[in-house]
């Protein structure tokens, strides 16, 4: 059930449920983070493997104190300046942090979400919430309501309306004196550089472990094939007999009758704009039953370098 009434599901989940929730990012799939057996549920909910750590969502700077063993200075320049905000930090944990909630890690992964409505969510309860992303594991990020109950029709959801970011948060770790980035996001990565007037370390395309953050290969993938390309034409040109979806940049460059829907991820140019419809716009596609989407390739920079990432993992087969 689609609900506005934030008390109805903070009652929720006192009471151990999980329930969708909105933030700036994408939607969360949530629970409590001192009741295991909710957070077991998270997991088999979404099909998720049980070594994959979930994000825990707190409402301010001095809550995430209280789940993390020390804040390096790098990190609490880094939360004080975009919290609330679509950054996550990986710090090492404090007791207070169930290892099912980290997958055994000994760091835990928090953000304080930027959404009113959540941010009340979480003003209303004593525990703070981990959420992965309401998807079933691999498929396409939730960015609405709507979409969260066409994945788990039986939970409730609180409604807080399209995300405005529309991207998963930015997530870095911390080595001794150097920031890692673990996965791009809805943070540029050129402005976490400005921040800290130093370049991170880039770990996002992953190494042996395959808990990692983003690293899997295949993700956020709709159910017919994806291929991105800097050449839509092109590639148009060479596929025949398929009902096909184009999803471009900026404009259609051919309305061809080979085309079975057009659609413009920023009619107004910006990458933000982008963001905030890439998801949703890839659901919209996902539910017309074509063989093929074909996504113009974005500029590799700022936002673009995301959406790029993400459209990389859609399209692995
Ligand atoms: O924007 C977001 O981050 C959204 C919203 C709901 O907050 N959440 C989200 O969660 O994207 P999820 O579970 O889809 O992705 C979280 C990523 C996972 O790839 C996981 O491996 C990584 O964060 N992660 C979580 N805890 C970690 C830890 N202790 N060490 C390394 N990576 C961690
Ligand atoms: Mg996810």
């Amino acid at each position: 059930m689609i609900t506005k009434d934030v008390d109805l599901i903070a009652d929720s989940l006192k009471n151990g449920e999980i329930v969708g929730m909105p933030t700036e990012t994408v939607y969360g799939l949530a629970a409590s983070i001192y009741n295991e057996t909710a957070i077991e549920h998270i997991f088999a909910k979404k099909n998720r493997p049980l070594t994959n750590p979930l994000i825990v969502h707190v409402s301010s700077m001095e809550d995430a104190r209280q789940l993390v063993q020390e804040f390096p200075s790098k990190a609490e320049l880094l939360a004080s300046h975009f919290w609330p905000g679509p950054l996550t930090l990986i710090l090492p944990k404090s007791n207070l942090v169930n290892d099912v909630v980290t997958a055994n890690n000994k760091s835990v992964a928090i953000r304080v979400p930027n959404h009113k409505t959540t941010l009340n969510l979480l003003g209303k309860l004593k525990f703070p919430l981990a959420a992965p992303s309401a998807n079933p594991y691999n498929r396409i990020s939730p960015t609405s309501a709507e979409h969260v109950e066409s994945y788990f029709p039986d939970i409730n959801i609180l409604d807080g309306g399209e995300c405005q970011a529309g991207l998963e948060s930015t997530i870095l770790s911390f080595e001794e004196n150097e920031v890692v980035l673990l996965r791009h996001g809805a943070i540029p990565i050129e402005s976490i550089e400005d921040l800290i007037g130093s370049r991170v370390l880039n770990r996002t395309s992953g190494g042996a472990k395959v808990n990692a953050p983003g690293m899997n290969k295949k993700h956020y993938a709709p159910l017919c094939e994806l291929i991105l390309t800097y050449e839509p034409l092109f590639m148009l040109s060479a596929v025949k007999n398929k009902k096909i979806g184009i999803l471009w940049f900026k404009k259609v460059q051919i309305d061809s009758p080979q085309v079975f829907v057009n659609k413009v991820l920023a009619p107004g140019g910006s990458f933000e704009e982008a963001s905030k419809n890439m998801y949703a716009y890839l659901h919209d596609l996902e539910k017309q039953d074509l063989d093929l989407i074909i996504v113009e390739r974005l500029p590799d920079h700022g936002l673009g370098k995301t959406l790029n990432d993400r459209l990389i993992r859609a399209s692995y087969k």
